[in-house]
Parts: structure tokens; sequence; C-alpha cells
């Protein structure tokens, strides 16, 4: 997707998460939307647009009346309950929204209420009687052509229920062939394009009226159609609405003004066609623009699963909070999914992740630039010499992840934003190692204050970048490189792309435990597929010295994702890899390191021998062997060409 004219160019942004059903508690799945929306609004607040940020609840409809039912309370009940379990999540993950919305409020259901009439009084809602095929857990009816095979549900593949009634419509499919065309003219308004895509095959079937009403003697939890107390608005119909009615829809015409359309609707990729199909109809009916773009991002799987209650494969974003810490928590989820990809959540990868950016990269920069200034400079920002080649190219290179964090914020490619950053931050450590102020301590004074200097300021703008998704952490690694507490927690994009920002004279302080290193988990450390464990000895080759297709099978060659590497102290050939095989991180110690340096190592996809069994190398276990070419002195790694998950099959 291209960089696209969105909101962040405009003085005003306006962003929406889905608004959650309350029948269960919060999971990561649920904070990644919220978390994504919450980045994206601080963001927009730095750069000093005005922004609007909209999350809440989907409180009617069968799914909460039924697990109302199942544990036995009211359906308001039910609401209350959950709700605020949803509010503490977010206010535990820093969330900064702008209004929490509950679709069980009088506002929005006397707006809801309006809606009604006014379609029905245009005719754009009329009754009929309908049959039709309806999934609960869905909350969908389907016609039977839409069914999949067995009559099932074509989304969750469950048994669906057969149902004849009276109900009313909304003439959704007098839209399709309009809608076509504002898809196809409006390129930003689905995200990726490959979800753009998926609506417009969507919309090649003819588009059937759209049932918005339930009658009561089958579920009677929702709002009153004000035409017929008989019937209750089927809850899709209402739920979206409340993208309008949180801004002030016939309430408030000065706020509405202002705020609609929204820039962003963030979505998960399950609820694109009624995104995509039925809200827009809605808004064109009642003469309203669409929203500037409707973003939709993968899932989050666990064991190659969606994440959901009914699978038990959840994970609970308060346990790892409490873990791990809140900021390390949203920078895993921010860093970890390509925002349009589904991603997969392993304690390991979090682990993996956080010791390598956080721990060794981030951490390991702060404090040598602290502990230095504070030793040698009595606590104070040195003032910097004259700069040379290395500080331009680091300068340079901050730069350029300023713009690319801002060019991946709008295009919703915040990982890759992330990586820049991480980049330039292991760029400075390199320039420190490569400069080595410690030898010029005695040496040169000068360049020895410039080296920390620079050091110091590439944090102000590093810590600036990673603020909307880690605000706490780098509120405190602001202070301690001698930021005032104003200047710590707000923060303008524009100096950011200044150099010389912190002022020489400012009081630095310790914070040496902003990220302390996590012990891996022990599975991280010694999984191994259950084959390894079972492995055959190995075979004499044959007379002719061949090997059949099983003996070289039994090899498991795996691509593999390089997340950490570091030297083997007392050793100058052996680099420890950490590295991501699928949806697991081993360690692997490696023979190369008068080869590759452990900063080219990193985000290498390399191929490995995933099966042989655990080696300990100067005391340090192996778990695998990485591919290599050798020629004399020559060494050269097998790499894939182009890209490919890690944890594919080689062979
Ligand atoms: N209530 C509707 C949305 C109405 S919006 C007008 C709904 N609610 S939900 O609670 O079931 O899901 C809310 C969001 O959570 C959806 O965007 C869905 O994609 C997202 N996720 C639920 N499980 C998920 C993962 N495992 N991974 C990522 N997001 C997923 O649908």
């Amino acid at each position: 997707m291209e960089a696209m004219d969105i909101g962040m160019n405009s003085s005003k942004f306006y962003v929406t998460t889905p608004i959650y059903y309350v029948n269960d508690k919060p999971h990561i799945g649920h904070s990644y939307t919220t978390l994504l929306a919450d980045v994206m609004a601080r963001y927009s607040r730095m750069l000093g647009h005005e922004t609007f940020f909209l999350t809440g609840t989907d409180e009617h409809g069968q799914k909460v009346w039924k697990a109302a039912n199942d544990n036995g309370i009211p359906a308001q009940e039910q609401c209350d309950r959950t709700v605020s379990r949803f509010k503490e999540l977010w206010e535990r993950l820093g969330i900064n929204y702008d209004r929490f919305i509950r679709t069980s409020e009088e506002e929005h259901k006397g707006i809801v209420r309006k809606i009604l009439t006014r379609l029905h009084d245009k005719d754009l809602i009329y009754k009929a009687d309908y049959k039709g095929c309806y999934c609960v857990p869905c909350e969908r009816f389907f016609t039977e052509k839409d069914l999949a095979e067995g009559g099932l549900c074509p989304d969750c593949g469950r048994k669906t229920d057969e149902i004849v009634e009276s109900n009313y419509f909304f003439r959704m499919g007098r839209y399709r062939d309009w809608l076509i065309r504002y898809i196809e003219d409006n390129p930003s308004f689905i995200a990726p394009d490959f979800r753009r895509n998926e609506t417009l095959g969507f919309l090649k079937k003819p588009l059937e009226d759209l049932c918005i009403s339930r009658p009561k003697t089958r579920m009677s939890w929702g709002i009153e159609l004000p035409f017929d107390s008989d019937y209750v608005c089927y809850v899709w119909f209402d739920a979206l609405i409340n993208y309008i009615s949180g801004v002030g829809y016939l309430e408030n015409p000065e706020a509405f003004a202002k705020w609609w359309p929204a820039d962003f609707h963030l979505i998960g990729k399950d609820i694109l066609t009624t995104h995509t199909v039925y809200w827009p109809t809605m808004l064109k009916a009642l003469d309203l623009p669409l929203p500037k773009t409707i973003f939709a991002h993968g899932w989050w799987l666990t064991g190659g699963d969606k994440m959901s209650k009914s699978l038990g494969n959840v994970v609970n974003p308060l346990e790892l909070a409490d873990k791990y810490g809140v900021d390390a928590f949203r920078f895993f989820l921010m860093s970890e999914m390509s925002p349009g990809q589904d991603a997969t959540f392993t304690e390991e990868l979090f682990v993996a992740r956080y010791n390598s950016n956080l721990a060794n990269d981030l951490g390991n920069l702060l404090s040598r630039v602290v502990k230095m200034i504070v030793k040698n400079c009595g606590s104070q920002v040195p003032q910097a010499g004259e700069f040379g080649e290395d500080e331009e190219s680091l300068k340079a290179s901050l730069f350029s992840a300023v713009a690319a964090m801002k060019e991946s914020i709008v295009s919703i490619k915040i990982d890759k934003g992330i990586e820049q950053v991480m980049a330039s931050v292991r760029l400075v450590n390199k320039y420190f190692e490569k400069s080595a102020p410690w030898k010029l301590l005695a040496e040169d004074r000068e360049k020895f204050a410039t080296v920390l200097y620079a050091g110091a300021e590439s944090l102000r703008i590093i810590s600036g970048l990673l603020f909307p998704v880690m605000p706490e952490k780098m509120r405190e690694l602001r202070r301690s490189i001698g930021l005032s507490e104003e200047d710590a927690s707000r923060i303008d994009v524009s100096s950011l792309g200044k150099w010389g920002v912190l002022k020489p004279g400012s009081r630095v302080e310790d914070c040496a435990a902003l990220f302390k290193r996590i012990e891996a988990p022990e599975k991280a450390r010694t999984a191994l597929p259950a084959s390894s464990k079972t492995e055959a000895p190995p075979q004499a080759l044959n007379e002719d010295g061949l090997i059949s297709i099983d003996d070289f099978f039994k090899a498991k060659l795996k691509t593999a994702l390089v997340l950490e590497a570091e030297r083997v102290q007392g050793s100058d050939k052996l680099l420890r890899l950490q590295v991501k095989i699928g949806e697991t991180v081993r360690q692997i110690v490696a023979g190369i390191a008068q080869h590759y340096s452990p900063e080219q190592m990193l985000g290498k996809n390399i191929v490995v021998v995933s099966n042989l069994k655990p080696a300990k190398i100067r005391g340090i276990e192996s778990n695998g062997m990485l591919l290599a070419a050798k020629a004399g002195k020559t060494l050269k790694l097998i790499a894939v060409d182009g890209e490919i998950s890690s944890g594919a099959d080689v062979g």
C-alpha cells in the first residue's frame, strides 16, 4: 500500500476501533486494535493535530444475550460487569481514548432510533417474509446459496439454524453498483489492497437487502424499532452507527461537522464485509460521506489458530503486562505484527524480542551514554565539538528514521517504522564502539564530549519516535538524559527532525533498570521438535557413497530469522544467536565470528538444521546448526532468496 494522504496531513484526526462484544473478557486480539489506534492517536497529537479516538463496547444482540443467560444474570448486568474489564484493561495498557461509547447508552439508542425512523420514512426500510439460515455465534443471516457445504456458516464453519419469519429490511442491494464504483474510484478506502479486492469479489455476487430486525419473541435484547415494538434492531445495524453517534450525529452538529468523516476505522479481517459493504451503504442512505480508510489487520494466532475463547487458546493481556511490563507488551504487539498479516504469539517470541531490541540494543545504549556522562562529566550533558563524518551519518540515519516512522504510521506499517528506529539504535551503538569514548577520555577530551553529546541527542530523537509505543518508558528515558518533565512527556514531532535540541549542561540521571534482561523461559531455550529426541543413529553410506532421499530428509532444514547475536566471551570464532523458527526461538552457537559481526547477523533469514541433538559449545547450549558454504578462508551463509516466513521447510 502506498502512503496515503489521510488525516495525518490535515489538522484533525479521527480514529476508531471496533466496539467489542461484552460476552467475554478481552484478549490480546482486542488489545491489538486498541493499541494500534492509541499509537496512531498519540502520534497525531504529537503532530499537533486535534485528535479524537473512539472505542467502546457492543452490548446488544444474541451473543451478549446468550452469555447473560449462561451466567444466569440480566443482560444489562452482563454488560456492566464486562465493560469494566475492558475499561480496566485499557487503563492498565495506557490507552488514551477520548470517548468510550456503550451501545446501551441512552444517547446512542436515541440516535439509532432516529436513523431507523428516517430510513423507514424514506422507504429505505420495508417489511417482508424472510427465510434464512442464522449463525448464532456470528450473529449473521445467510441465504442457502451463501452457506458452506453441509449448510454450515461460511465464516466460522459452525451449524446454522433455518428460520422463516417476518422481518424488516434495509434496501442495501440498490447500492451495489454505486459501492463498486466508489471502491474503485477511492483506492485508499479499503486497505490493505488485497482486502479491497476481497470486498470487490464479494460484490460480484448480487447484493441482497439487509435484514435489520429481530422479533422479540426470539431475542429481545436490543434497541426496539421505533415503528414496530415487536422487534429489536439487528445488532450490527445498531453497532456500526456508534462511529457517528460517538461524535454527535443528530445531537451535536458542531462536533459532528468537526470530526466526521473518520480518518481511520481500524478493524480485524473477520469483520470486513460488515464494515466495507453494510456500513457504506447505510451512510449513503443517510447522505453522509464515507470514512476515509477502513484498515483490516490480521489475526493473532496461537498454535496456528485464531486466538479465541471457543478454542481455549487466548492469551491474557493483563498477565503479560504484569509479568513483563505494560510498555514491553505494547512494544511487542506493535513490532511483531505486520498489520495486514496474521502474527503468532508465543512467550518465547515475546522474550526474544524484548531482550534483543529493548534490553540489548536500546537498554545498552542508554546505560552506556548515561553512565559515562555521570562518571566523567559531573552528570551534565557535555558541549559537543566539531562534527565529523561519523556524526553526520548518524544524524542522517536518525532523520531518515523520523521520516520512516511518519510514513509507517500513515500507511499502517508501524512494525516497519519501529524496525527502522531500532536500526538507528544499533547504528548509534556501533558509532560508540567505533569512537571508543573510553579511550578518548585521556586522548581527546573534545571528541569525547562530542561522542557523548551525539549519543544523548540520538536518544532524545529515538525516545521521541518510540514515545507513542512506549509512553511510560520513553518518558523515563527522556528524564534520564536531562529533559525537563514537560519535554520528557510532551513531544512535538518537529523537534525530532532537529539536531542540537538537548541543552548542554542538562542533568542526566542513571536509570539502568529501564529494560532489565529477561531470562528466557526454559522452554524457549531447550524446545526441540520431538523428532530430535528419537533420532535414529546415522546410517552407514551405501558403497557408492550415495544416500537415499530418506536419508537426506532425516535432516530437517528450516528457515530461521536471526533475532539476537552476540560474541561468545573468550572466543574469537563463536557467535551466540537467538533465532526464530516458526513459533519457537532457539539458541544456536555458530563458528562464524571471523566472517560475520553480530550486527551483520541481525535480521538475516538463514537456513538451519533444526533437529540436531543439543550440544554444549564452550559450556553454552546450542540447539541446531546453521548452514554456510566454505572455500578456503571464505565463509558465506546459506540464506533464502526473497521473503519467506521463518520455520519454512527447506529441501
Ligand atoms: N462487535 C463486533 C464489532 C462491531 S464494530 C461496529 C465484534 N466484536 S468482537 O469483540 O468479536 O471483535 C472485535 C475485534 O476483535 C474484531 O476486529 C476482531 O477482528 C478482533 N479480534 C478478535 N480476535 C482476534 C485475534 N485473535 N486477533 C486479532 N484480532 C482479533 O466483532
